[in-house]
């Protein structure tokens, strides 16, 4: 059965960090990250604002980016000590995410980690606490959607929890919070909210409820990201909004390979010398997988809508999906963000040589390419690649070569 869900209450605009003043309760567990929160002044303008509610607050901070399994568990155990009715998780993708991982652990002490990854088979929630999300980059929208991402490193997996159930109750989207982002953050979260409306719109689970907030939010990205990039705080704040729509519209439509190939990326090469960052990931991945999926007739269709909706020109099908490759990889550039793996280097940045070296790519190739078909985020792709089609494609992420089949 189709179905549409997002949080019951979303705050929207400068300064609505406040409304955790009208929240009613007796406990609130504050779930932060490594220490930006904390340095900017929101976490203690958000615990005041929570005492002044009336509700005891305890903080479980240092989440680290890309959470771990162990980091849920920890959190869990502190959340089962304290009995909040309140989970409050302020911060970027990573604390979010971990938070609602803990809040499931947390109603359910038994359930397992392979339980929790069960695809839309979570028991229900709010019998003990209700979820509230702050964010404070401008790329995963976990405040608005039906997703977590945990990482397991001793496996090198990312595994995406889905289910209406984490949809937070609450959404604080306060742009406040993302002034301080540095530039990078900026670029990386940005390039992940339009492969989040990109892969929404394409999506097979799209529908008439889901296509308007993705449009919508690639037009929006396609005038803010870069000047968000450079500084503009106006744009900045429009940024924060537009992600939180691309999420509206992905956490309904899903996702595509652009994020299973991500997914299993991430982490895959982090004994190589560093992760590869989620919102970089899909920069350098979207443009190959567009080539890909526009073999089909129906994907490429709705490409070419995009990219006239984004005003690219073009007169043929083909015309205009070519345009929509060749502007993703103009905004890469600009956004200093590598075009390949092959080509991403120290802190994230363009190299002539990489992190990962060409044997060790191709020799964790086949499983990183099973392991990518078997995401949560395949089944929705309008087109599903075979084994033989996933580690092609995953090699033009490599080398950047084009997509010809
Ligand atoms: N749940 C979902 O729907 C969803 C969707 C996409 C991605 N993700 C996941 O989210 C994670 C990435 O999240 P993210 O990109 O938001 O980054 P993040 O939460 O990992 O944060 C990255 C770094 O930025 C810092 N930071 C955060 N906000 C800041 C601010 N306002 N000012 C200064 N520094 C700040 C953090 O302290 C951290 O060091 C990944 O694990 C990814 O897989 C989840
Ligand atoms: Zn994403």
């Amino acid at each position: 059965m189709a179905r549409f869900t997002l949080p019951r209450d979303l705050y929207h605009g400068k300064g609505t960090l406040e409304a955790l003043k009208t929240f009613e309760g007796k406990k609130a567990v504050l779930c932060v990250g490594g220490g930006s929160m904390k340095k900017f002044g929101f976490l203690d303008s958000a615990v005041s604002y929570l005492k002044e509610a009336g509700m005891e607050v305890e903080i479980i901070d240092g989440i680290e980016p890309d959470p771990s399994v162990e980091t849920v568990l920890k959190g869990a155990e502190a959340m089962l000590k304290f009995e909040p009715d309140w989970i409050i998780a302020m911060g970027g993708g990573s604390p979010i995410d971990a938070a609602k991982a803990m809040w499931i652990k947390y109603e359910y002490p038994e359930i397992t980690f392979e339980g929790m990854c069960k695809v839309f088979g979570l028991p229900k929630l709010r019998k003990k606490a209700h979820f509230c999300a702050i964010s404070s980059t401008s790329g995963t929208a976990t405040e608005v959607t039906a997703f977590s991402i945990i990482t397991d490193y001793a496996k090198g997996i990312k595994y995406p929890i889905a289910d209406y159930e984490i949809t937070p109750d609450v959404a604080i989207v306060d742009p406040d919070l993302a002034e301080t982002m540095p530039q990078k953050l900026v670029a990386h979260t940005g390039m992940d909210a339009i492969t989040h409306s990109i892969e929404a719109y394409v999506s097979t689970a799209n529908c008439d409820f889901t296509d308007p907030l993705a449009l919508y939010s690639i037009k929006m990205i396609q005038t803010d990201l870069i000047a968000s990039y450079n500084g503009d705080m106006s744009k900045r704040a429009s940024m924060h909004n537009a992600q939180c729509l691309a999420g509206m519209a992905f956490s309904n439509a899903l996702l595509g390979i652009v994020h299973s190939m991500a997914h299993k990326t991430g982490a895959a090469f982090a004994d190589c010398g560093a992760h590869i960052i989620h919102g970089a990931a899909n920069a350098m991945y979207l443009p190959k997988v567009i080539a890909f999926n526009a073999k089909d007739e129906t994907a490429a269709k709705r490409y070419a809508a995009i990219a006239d909706s984004m005003g690219l020109g073009g007169v043929s099908i083909e015309e205009k999906v070519a345009l929509l490759i060749a502007y993703l990889r103009g905004m890469n550039k600009e956004l200093k963000i590598p075009l390949c793996i092959k080509n991403y280097g120290a802190d994230s940045y363009p190299a002539e040589n990489g992190f990962v070296s060409e044997d060790i790519f191709l020799a964790r190739l086949p499983e990183i390419a099973k392991n990518a078909i078997g995401d949560a985020c395949t089944g929705s792709n309008p087109r599903i690649p075979s084994q033989q089609e996933m580690e092609m494609l995953l090699k033009c992420c490599y080398y950047n070569t084009d997509v010809n089949f």
